[in-house]
């Protein structure tokens, strides 16, 4: 398997390579999973760089080697904007391949943003609570997430409150206007996931990527606060993401 949760970071030659290796991991190990536990749960983030792996998924041969009816479509974070909305993350995985694999439709589990951020936050937590069952934390199979230029990742920004948030699953993002309001997971699910793969392309990366993998200042970045406790944290990226990198393992 590509990625694996031991190997903290592989360097692309560009983003369309490091977009094949993670559908390749995301189809290893929904394999896995299904196989093992009969289902597989990934939980995706919104952002431009997972799109080209989005219409991965939506392609031959990864709409073909999923087994997308046994695959539970979670979101690490959302905008509070309907799901056909521009600026949606759910409107994004249709787009590009929701609407083109065959998925039972209680497989998806939407973030209804639409609904303003604390209302969404809740309906959203309990169906995570509903699907996972009485555990304290869910552990997803996979997380796939981005980070931005400030370091942040779902929709946990530097300096925020959430960031310390240690009991609940979900929490309600108050933005600024014009930025819009939003929905994310909590930093205890995303370290409760048994995998979890970081996408970072472009040279704007380059720096929040070498503090977190490489720097003692990476806890400033919220994507420097997701470590696993008993799962893997793998990061996919490419040359002009790890340029900054001064141990860099090219692939
Ligand atoms: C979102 C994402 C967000 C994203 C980063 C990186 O809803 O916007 O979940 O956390 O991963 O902002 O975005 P890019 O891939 O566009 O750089």
């Amino acid at each position: 398997m590509t990625g694996t949760p031991d190997e903290p970071v592989r360097v692309f030659q560009d983003l369309e390579a490091l977009s094949r290796a993670a559908a390749e991991l995301f189809t290893t190990c929904a394999k896995r999973c299904v196989a093992a536990q009969g289902r597989f749960t990934v939980a995706l983030s919104g952002g431009a760089t997972p799109r080209r792996l989005y219409t991965l998924f939506g392609s031959t041969p990864y709409r073909e080697n999923v087994e997308w009816k046994h695959t539970h479509v979670f979101w690490a974070d959302e905008r509070c904007v309907p799901g056909d909305h521009p600026e949606s993350n759910f409107k994004l995985a249709v787009d590009a391949f929701l609407s083109s694999v065959t998925m039972p439709k209680e497989n998806i589990h939407r973030i209804k943003g639409e609904e303003g951020p604390r209302r969404a936050a809740q309906d959203y937590e309990q169906d995570i609570r509903s699907f996972f069952g009485p555990a304290l934390f869910p552990v997803f199979d996979l997380i796939i997430l981005g980070a931005g230029e400030d370091g942040h990742t779902a929709s946990l920004f530097p300096g925020s409150a959430s960031l310390h948030e240690r009991t609940r699953l979900v929490l309600p993002v108050y933005l600024k206007p014009p930025k819009l309001n939003r929905v994310t997971l909590t930093l205890p699910v995303l370290n409760k996931a048994a995998q979890v793969l970081f996408l970072a392309s472009g040279r704007a990366k380059a720096e929040v990527v070498s503090a977190v993998l490489e720097g003692d200042d990476g806890q400033h970045y919220p994507a420097g606060f997701v470590r696993p406790i008993h799962g893997g944290v793998t990061w996919f990226i490419d040359k002009e993401a790890g340029e900054r990198l001064r141990r860099l393992s090219r692939t």
